[in-house]
Protein backbone atom coordinates (compact mmCIF):
# COMPACT_ATOMS: atom_id res chain seq x y z
CA UNK A 1 0.00 0.00 0.00
CA UNK A 2 1.39 3.37 -0.62
CA UNK A 3 2.90 5.40 1.74
CA UNK A 4 0.80 9.05 2.24
CA UNK A 5 4.38 11.40 1.85
CA UNK A 6 6.94 10.08 4.60
CA UNK A 7 4.15 10.03 7.52
CA UNK A 8 4.33 6.23 8.09
CA UNK A 9 0.54 6.38 7.17
CA UNK A 10 -0.80 4.58 4.24
CA UNK A 11 -2.57 7.13 1.32
CA UNK A 12 -5.96 5.56 2.41
CA UNK A 13 -5.21 5.59 6.16
CA UNK A 14 -4.57 9.69 5.75
CA UNK A 15 -8.19 9.76 4.07
CA UNK A 16 -9.73 8.24 6.74
CA UNK A 17 -7.73 9.97 9.63
CA UNK A 18 -7.53 13.51 8.14
CA UNK A 19 -9.05 14.09 5.06
CA UNK A 20 -11.97 16.59 6.06
CA UNK A 21 -11.33 15.95 9.19
CA UNK A 22 -8.45 17.25 11.07
CA UNK A 23 -5.52 19.09 9.48
CA UNK A 24 -1.76 17.34 9.56
CA UNK A 25 1.86 18.80 9.58
CA UNK A 26 4.03 16.34 7.41
CA UNK A 27 7.74 17.26 8.03
CA UNK A 28 10.07 17.27 4.48
CA UNK A 29 7.07 16.09 2.48
CA UNK A 30 9.09 16.73 -0.34
CA UNK A 31 12.59 16.26 0.63
CA UNK A 32 15.47 18.90 -0.71
CA UNK A 33 12.48 20.74 -2.29
CA UNK A 34 13.16 23.60 -4.41
CA UNK A 35 10.21 25.81 -5.54
CA UNK A 36 9.70 25.03 -9.83
CA UNK A 37 9.66 28.61 -10.31
CA UNK A 38 11.71 31.22 -8.82
CA UNK A 39 9.88 34.81 -7.45
CA UNK A 40 10.74 36.48 -10.13
CA UNK A 41 9.40 34.19 -12.58
CA UNK A 42 6.34 33.93 -10.53
CA UNK A 43 6.22 37.87 -10.43
CA UNK A 44 6.44 37.61 -14.66
CA UNK A 45 3.69 35.57 -14.41
CA UNK A 46 1.66 38.31 -13.07
CA UNK A 47 2.54 40.58 -15.43
CA UNK A 48 0.40 38.61 -18.02
CA UNK A 49 -3.59 39.53 -18.56
CA UNK A 50 -4.80 35.90 -18.98
CA UNK A 51 -3.51 34.85 -15.80
CA UNK A 52 -5.44 35.89 -12.65
CA UNK A 53 -2.99 37.42 -9.74
CA UNK A 54 -3.73 39.35 -6.06
CA UNK A 55 -1.21 41.49 -4.56
CA UNK A 56 -2.31 42.01 -0.58
CA UNK A 57 -0.23 44.67 1.29
CA UNK A 58 -1.81 45.19 5.12
CA UNK A 59 -0.64 48.32 5.92
CA UNK A 60 -1.95 48.38 9.31
CA UNK A 61 -4.89 49.36 11.35
CA UNK A 62 -6.38 52.59 9.29
CA UNK A 63 -5.83 50.80 5.94
CA UNK A 64 -5.42 47.30 6.69
CA UNK A 65 -5.33 44.61 3.86
CA UNK A 66 -5.01 46.13 0.67
CA UNK A 67 -6.10 44.12 -2.41
CA UNK A 68 -5.12 44.43 -6.49
CA UNK A 69 -5.69 42.62 -8.85
CA UNK A 70 -3.20 41.42 -11.90
CA UNK A 71 -2.42 42.27 -14.66
CA UNK A 72 0.52 44.13 -13.36
CA UNK A 73 2.85 46.64 -14.39
CA UNK A 74 6.64 47.37 -13.32
CA UNK A 75 5.30 50.42 -11.12
CA UNK A 76 2.90 47.94 -9.47
CA UNK A 77 6.02 46.19 -7.96
CA UNK A 78 8.42 49.43 -7.69
CA UNK A 79 6.28 51.07 -5.24
CA UNK A 80 5.74 47.75 -2.64
CA UNK A 81 6.54 48.03 1.11
CA UNK A 82 10.04 46.40 2.10
CA UNK A 83 7.58 44.19 4.11
CA UNK A 84 4.34 42.89 5.26
CA UNK A 85 2.84 42.05 1.41
CA UNK A 86 1.99 39.23 -0.83
CA UNK A 87 1.59 38.35 -4.44
CA UNK A 88 -0.34 35.10 -5.25
CA UNK A 89 -0.78 33.62 -8.67
CA UNK A 90 -3.81 31.04 -9.21
CA UNK A 91 -3.43 28.30 -11.45
CA UNK A 92 0.20 27.85 -11.75
CA UNK A 93 -0.50 24.23 -12.64
CA UNK A 94 -2.06 25.10 -16.11
CA UNK A 95 0.07 27.83 -17.28
CA UNK A 96 3.37 26.07 -16.27
CA UNK A 97 3.43 22.76 -16.94
CA UNK A 98 6.11 21.42 -15.72
CA UNK A 99 4.90 21.92 -12.27
CA UNK A 100 2.31 19.81 -13.02
CA UNK A 101 4.67 17.21 -11.52
CA UNK A 102 3.93 18.45 -7.76
CA UNK A 103 0.33 17.17 -8.14
CA UNK A 104 1.69 13.71 -9.13
CA UNK A 105 1.64 12.56 -5.75
CA UNK A 106 -1.70 13.49 -5.01
CA UNK A 107 -3.00 11.46 -7.57
CA UNK A 108 -5.04 8.90 -4.89
CA UNK A 109 -7.33 11.60 -4.87
CA UNK A 110 -10.24 11.80 -7.73
CA UNK A 111 -8.85 14.60 -10.21
CA UNK A 112 -12.16 16.28 -10.17
CA UNK A 113 -11.89 17.40 -6.70
CA UNK A 114 -8.40 19.40 -7.77
CA UNK A 115 -9.07 22.97 -8.15
CA UNK A 116 -5.24 24.69 -8.62
CA UNK A 117 -1.51 24.91 -7.71
CA UNK A 118 -1.74 28.60 -6.72
CA UNK A 119 1.91 30.02 -5.82
CA UNK A 120 2.49 33.09 -3.00
CA UNK A 121 5.13 35.18 -2.47
CA UNK A 122 5.32 37.11 0.63
CA UNK A 123 8.09 39.87 1.63
CA UNK A 124 8.84 39.77 5.44
CA UNK A 125 5.76 39.55 7.79
CA UNK A 126 3.62 39.06 4.43
CA UNK A 127 0.43 37.70 5.27
CA UNK A 128 -3.12 37.18 4.19
CA UNK A 129 -4.34 37.39 7.43
CA UNK A 130 -6.21 35.07 9.33
CA UNK A 131 -9.19 33.15 7.54
CA UNK A 132 -10.64 30.11 6.36
CA UNK A 133 -11.33 28.38 3.23
CA UNK A 134 -14.14 26.09 2.01
CA UNK A 135 -11.82 23.85 0.73
CA UNK A 136 -8.99 21.39 1.31
CA UNK A 137 -5.78 22.33 0.66
CA UNK A 138 -2.60 21.40 1.02
CA UNK A 139 0.39 23.89 2.13
CA UNK A 140 3.84 23.15 0.56
CA UNK A 141 6.50 25.29 1.73
CA UNK A 142 8.44 26.56 -1.44
CA UNK A 143 11.21 29.14 0.28
CA UNK A 144 12.14 30.66 3.65
CA UNK A 145 9.94 30.07 6.65
CA UNK A 146 6.57 30.60 7.18
CA UNK A 147 4.61 30.74 10.64
CA UNK A 148 1.46 28.72 10.63
CA UNK A 149 -1.36 29.09 13.32
CA UNK A 150 -4.16 26.97 12.76
CA UNK A 151 -7.46 26.37 14.68
CA UNK A 152 -8.70 22.88 16.22
CA UNK A 153 -11.87 23.63 14.84
CA UNK A 154 -13.92 24.44 11.85
CA UNK A 155 -15.46 27.74 11.96
CA UNK A 156 -18.43 28.60 9.85
CA UNK A 157 -20.27 31.68 9.56
CA UNK A 158 -16.92 33.54 10.72
CA UNK A 159 -17.57 37.48 11.98
CA UNK A 160 -15.10 39.18 9.39
CA UNK A 161 -13.10 42.51 9.59
CA UNK A 162 -15.48 44.93 7.97
CA UNK A 163 -15.35 47.20 4.70
CA UNK A 164 -12.10 45.14 3.61
CA UNK A 165 -11.62 43.51 0.00
CA UNK A 166 -10.77 40.30 1.67
CA UNK A 167 -12.32 37.72 3.97
CA UNK A 168 -10.10 38.34 7.09
CA UNK A 169 -11.73 36.79 9.98
CA UNK A 170 -11.90 39.73 13.55
CA UNK A 171 -10.83 36.97 15.37
CA UNK A 172 -8.64 34.52 15.55
CA UNK A 173 -7.31 31.75 18.09
CA UNK A 174 -5.21 29.37 17.11
CA UNK A 175 -4.43 26.05 18.73
CA UNK A 176 -1.57 24.84 16.59
CA UNK A 177 1.42 26.31 15.81
CA UNK A 178 4.34 25.34 13.40
CA UNK A 179 7.00 26.71 11.86
CA UNK A 180 7.38 25.58 8.15
CA UNK A 181 10.53 25.31 6.35
CA UNK A 182 10.92 24.31 2.29
CA UNK A 183 9.76 20.94 2.05
CA UNK A 184 7.60 20.54 4.59
CA UNK A 185 3.64 20.89 3.90
CA UNK A 186 0.58 21.36 6.19
CA UNK A 187 -3.02 19.82 4.92
CA UNK A 188 -5.64 21.74 6.14
CA UNK A 189 -9.28 20.71 5.91
CA UNK A 190 -12.37 22.96 4.51
CA UNK A 191 -13.28 25.86 7.40
CA UNK A 192 -9.78 25.33 9.36
CA UNK A 193 -8.67 28.88 10.31
CA UNK A 194 -5.31 29.50 9.37
CA UNK A 195 -3.15 32.52 9.62
CA UNK A 196 0.67 32.25 7.71
CA UNK A 197 3.05 34.93 8.26
CA UNK A 198 6.33 35.07 6.44
CA UNK A 199 9.75 34.79 9.12
CA UNK A 200 11.67 36.31 5.65
CA UNK A 201 11.15 36.15 2.20
CA UNK A 202 9.26 32.80 0.94
CA UNK A 203 6.68 31.22 -0.64
CA UNK A 204 3.63 28.97 0.02
CA UNK A 205 2.75 26.31 -3.24
CA UNK A 206 -0.97 25.58 -2.46
CA UNK A 207 -2.46 22.44 -3.72
CA UNK A 208 -6.00 23.38 -3.76
CA UNK A 209 -9.01 21.65 -3.64
CA UNK A 210 -12.85 21.96 -4.91
CA UNK A 211 -16.44 20.51 -4.14
CA UNK A 212 -19.70 21.52 -5.96
CA UNK A 213 -21.74 23.56 -3.73
CA UNK A 214 -25.83 22.35 -3.50
CA UNK A 215 -26.36 25.05 -5.95
CA UNK A 216 -24.05 23.69 -8.38
CA UNK A 217 -25.44 20.27 -8.18
CA UNK A 218 -28.68 20.92 -8.36
CA UNK A 219 -28.49 23.37 -11.21
CA UNK A 220 -26.28 20.45 -13.67
CA UNK A 221 -28.81 18.03 -12.51
CA UNK A 222 -31.97 20.21 -13.48
CA UNK A 223 -30.14 21.03 -16.83
CA UNK A 224 -29.56 17.39 -17.57
CA UNK A 225 -33.46 16.09 -16.91
CA UNK A 226 -34.68 19.55 -18.65
CA UNK A 227 -32.98 18.51 -21.63
CA UNK A 228 -34.15 14.47 -21.71
CA UNK A 229 -37.50 15.77 -20.87
CA UNK A 230 -37.48 13.90 -17.66
CA UNK A 231 -39.38 16.66 -15.50
CA UNK A 232 -42.97 16.24 -16.34
CA UNK A 233 -44.27 14.64 -13.12
CA UNK A 234 -46.59 16.62 -11.03
CA UNK A 235 -47.45 17.44 -7.64
CA UNK A 236 -49.75 14.48 -6.04
CA UNK A 237 -51.85 14.00 -3.31
CA UNK A 238 -53.70 10.96 -3.07
CA UNK A 239 -53.47 11.34 0.78
CA UNK A 240 -55.10 14.40 0.75
CA UNK A 241 -57.12 15.19 4.05
CA UNK A 242 -60.20 17.93 4.14
CA UNK A 243 -59.01 21.03 5.36
CA UNK A 244 -60.15 23.84 7.30
CA UNK A 245 -58.70 26.62 5.70
CA UNK A 246 -58.84 26.74 2.11
CA UNK A 247 -55.72 29.22 1.78
CA UNK A 248 -53.01 28.07 3.93
CA UNK A 249 -50.19 25.52 3.02
CA UNK A 250 -49.78 23.10 5.36
CA UNK A 251 -47.57 20.09 6.55
CA UNK A 252 -49.64 17.98 4.14
CA UNK A 253 -48.64 19.97 1.23
CA UNK A 254 -45.11 20.40 2.59
CA UNK A 255 -44.78 16.52 2.80
CA UNK A 256 -45.76 16.14 -0.03
CA UNK A 257 -43.41 18.61 -2.22
CA UNK A 258 -40.85 16.30 -0.31
CA UNK A 259 -41.95 13.28 -2.06
CA UNK A 260 -41.94 14.93 -5.68
CA UNK A 261 -38.28 16.33 -4.83
CA UNK A 262 -36.97 13.22 -3.75
CA UNK A 263 -38.84 11.59 -6.41
CA UNK A 264 -37.13 13.87 -8.72
CA UNK A 265 -33.52 12.61 -7.98
CA UNK A 266 -34.35 9.25 -7.91
CA UNK A 267 -35.63 9.35 -11.65
CA UNK A 268 -32.49 10.95 -12.09
CA UNK A 269 -30.28 8.25 -11.32
CA UNK A 270 -29.11 7.12 -14.78
CA UNK A 271 -28.04 10.48 -15.49
CA UNK A 272 -26.56 11.78 -12.04
CA UNK A 273 -23.06 10.78 -12.97
CA UNK A 274 -23.20 12.12 -16.24
CA UNK A 275 -24.42 15.78 -14.82
CA UNK A 276 -22.07 15.14 -12.80
CA UNK A 277 -19.31 14.72 -15.61
CA UNK A 278 -20.25 18.04 -17.03
CA UNK A 279 -20.21 20.21 -13.85
CA UNK A 280 -16.71 19.41 -12.83
CA UNK A 281 -15.37 19.04 -16.30
CA UNK A 282 -16.42 22.93 -16.84
CA UNK A 283 -13.58 25.38 -17.68
CA UNK A 284 -12.73 27.91 -14.85
CA UNK A 285 -14.36 31.64 -16.69
CA UNK A 286 -10.58 32.75 -16.33
CA UNK A 287 -9.44 30.23 -18.58
CA UNK A 288 -12.55 29.80 -20.83
CA UNK A 289 -9.97 32.96 -23.36
CA UNK A 290 -7.27 30.82 -23.12
CA UNK A 291 -8.99 27.11 -24.46
CA UNK A 292 -10.30 29.28 -27.25
CA UNK A 293 -6.81 30.34 -28.37
CA UNK A 294 -5.93 26.18 -29.19
CA UNK A 295 -9.02 25.49 -30.71
CA UNK A 296 -8.15 24.37 -34.52
CA UNK A 297 -9.23 23.38 -38.17
CA UNK A 298 -11.17 20.01 -38.41
CA UNK A 299 -8.83 17.07 -38.57
CA UNK A 300 -9.14 13.22 -39.17
CA UNK A 301 -7.90 10.00 -39.05
CA UNK A 302 -5.83 10.28 -41.95
CA UNK A 303 -4.43 14.09 -40.95
CA UNK A 304 -3.50 12.32 -37.31
CA UNK A 305 -2.02 8.92 -38.89
CA UNK A 306 0.31 11.28 -40.79
CA UNK A 307 1.62 13.75 -37.70
CA UNK A 308 1.99 10.49 -35.87
CA UNK A 309 4.07 9.23 -38.70
CA UNK A 310 6.30 12.68 -38.90
CA UNK A 311 7.17 11.85 -35.48
CA UNK A 312 4.94 14.07 -33.46
CA UNK A 313 3.39 13.71 -30.23
CA UNK A 314 -0.45 14.39 -28.76
CA UNK A 315 -0.31 16.38 -25.90
CA UNK A 316 -2.94 16.76 -23.18
CA UNK A 317 -4.16 20.27 -22.77
CA UNK A 318 -3.60 21.71 -19.01
CA UNK A 319 -6.54 24.23 -19.17
CA UNK A 320 -9.11 21.82 -20.27
CA UNK A 321 -10.59 18.79 -17.90
CA UNK A 322 -11.00 15.46 -18.35
CA UNK A 323 -13.54 12.91 -16.01
CA UNK A 324 -14.76 9.44 -17.58
CA UNK A 325 -16.99 6.99 -16.94
CA UNK A 326 -17.71 3.54 -18.10
CA UNK A 327 -21.16 2.08 -19.35
CA UNK A 328 -22.45 -1.17 -19.11
CA UNK A 329 -21.71 -0.72 -22.53
CA UNK A 330 -18.95 1.47 -23.79
CA UNK A 331 -18.47 4.54 -21.33
CA UNK A 332 -18.54 8.40 -21.84
CA UNK A 333 -16.10 11.10 -21.40
CA UNK A 334 -16.38 14.55 -20.39
CA UNK A 335 -13.89 17.36 -21.95
CA UNK A 336 -14.65 21.18 -20.83
CA UNK A 337 -18.26 20.76 -19.95
CA UNK A 338 -19.07 18.33 -22.86
CA UNK A 339 -19.88 14.81 -23.25
CA UNK A 340 -19.30 12.06 -25.37
CA UNK A 341 -20.57 9.18 -25.76
CA UNK A 342 -19.00 5.83 -26.81
CA UNK A 343 -21.00 2.80 -27.40
CA UNK A 344 -18.07 0.86 -28.50
CA UNK A 345 -14.70 1.54 -26.60
CA UNK A 346 -12.44 -0.07 -23.85
CA UNK A 347 -12.03 1.20 -20.62
CA UNK A 348 -8.16 1.37 -21.49
CA UNK A 349 -9.22 3.66 -24.66
CA UNK A 350 -11.11 5.65 -22.15
CA UNK A 351 -7.99 6.11 -19.88
CA UNK A 352 -5.69 6.47 -22.93
CA UNK A 353 -7.75 9.62 -23.70
CA UNK A 354 -8.32 11.03 -20.73
CA UNK A 355 -5.51 10.45 -18.41
CA UNK A 356 -2.61 10.17 -20.39
CA UNK A 357 -0.81 13.70 -20.13
CA UNK A 358 0.71 12.64 -23.86
CA UNK A 359 -0.49 10.09 -26.69
CA UNK A 360 2.31 8.56 -29.01
CA UNK A 361 2.38 6.30 -32.03
CA UNK A 362 2.11 3.26 -29.80
CA UNK A 363 -1.28 4.57 -28.18
CA UNK A 364 -2.56 5.79 -31.55
CA UNK A 365 -2.34 2.36 -32.67
CA UNK A 366 -4.80 1.42 -29.31
CA UNK A 367 -7.56 3.52 -30.34
CA UNK A 368 -7.76 2.92 -34.15
CA UNK A 369 -9.56 -0.14 -34.10
CA UNK A 370 -12.90 1.71 -32.48
CA UNK A 371 -14.01 4.48 -34.72
CA UNK A 372 -15.89 6.01 -32.27
CA UNK A 373 -13.01 6.51 -30.53
CA UNK A 374 -11.24 8.21 -33.60
CA UNK A 375 -13.64 10.49 -34.12
CA UNK A 376 -13.59 11.54 -30.63
CA UNK A 377 -10.20 12.26 -30.63
CA UNK A 378 -10.35 14.51 -33.71
CA UNK A 379 -13.35 16.09 -32.23
CA UNK A 380 -11.12 16.67 -29.15
CA UNK A 381 -7.97 18.29 -31.17
CA UNK A 382 -10.21 20.33 -32.82
CA UNK A 383 -11.40 21.27 -29.25
CA UNK A 384 -7.93 22.16 -28.13
CA UNK A 385 -7.88 19.78 -25.59
CA UNK A 386 -5.58 18.03 -27.32
CA UNK A 387 -2.55 19.40 -29.06
CA UNK A 388 0.39 18.20 -31.50
CA UNK A 389 4.04 18.56 -29.67
CA UNK A 390 7.05 17.98 -31.99
CA UNK A 391 9.13 15.32 -30.47
CA UNK A 392 12.20 18.05 -30.14
CA UNK A 393 9.50 20.34 -27.55
CA UNK A 394 8.76 17.70 -25.49
CA UNK A 395 12.49 17.23 -24.69
C1 LIG B 1 -0.65 32.21 1.07
O1 LIG B 1 -0.03 31.49 0.28
O2 LIG B 1 -0.16 33.24 1.52
C2 LIG B 1 -2.03 31.90 1.51
C3 LIG B 1 -2.44 30.50 1.35
C4 LIG B 1 -3.71 30.21 2.13
O3 LIG B 1 -3.83 30.56 3.27
O4 LIG B 1 -4.65 29.59 1.63
CO1 LIG C 1 -6.12 29.82 3.08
Amino acid sequence: MAEFFNTGLTQQQFLDQYWQKKPLIIRQAFPDFESPISPDELASLAYESEIESRLIVEQGRESAWQVSHGPFVDADFEHLPESHWTLLVQDVDKHIAETQSILTPFRFIPNWRRDDLMISYAALHGSVGPHTDSYDVFLLQGLGTRKWQVTDHEIHAPSLIQDIDLQVLSEFNHAHEWLLEPGDMLYLPPHFGHHGVAMEACMTLSIGFRAPTQAEAMDAVLNTLLERGLTQKHYQDANLKMVEHDHELNQQDLDNLKTLLHQTIDDAEPILLESLGRLVTETKPSLVDITHEYVTEPTSKKLIEQQFEQGQLLQKSTYHRFVWLEKESGGEIFVAGESYHLKQCSRQQLILLTENTTLNRADWLNLLPEPEVVETLCLLIEEGAWQWQTLDNML
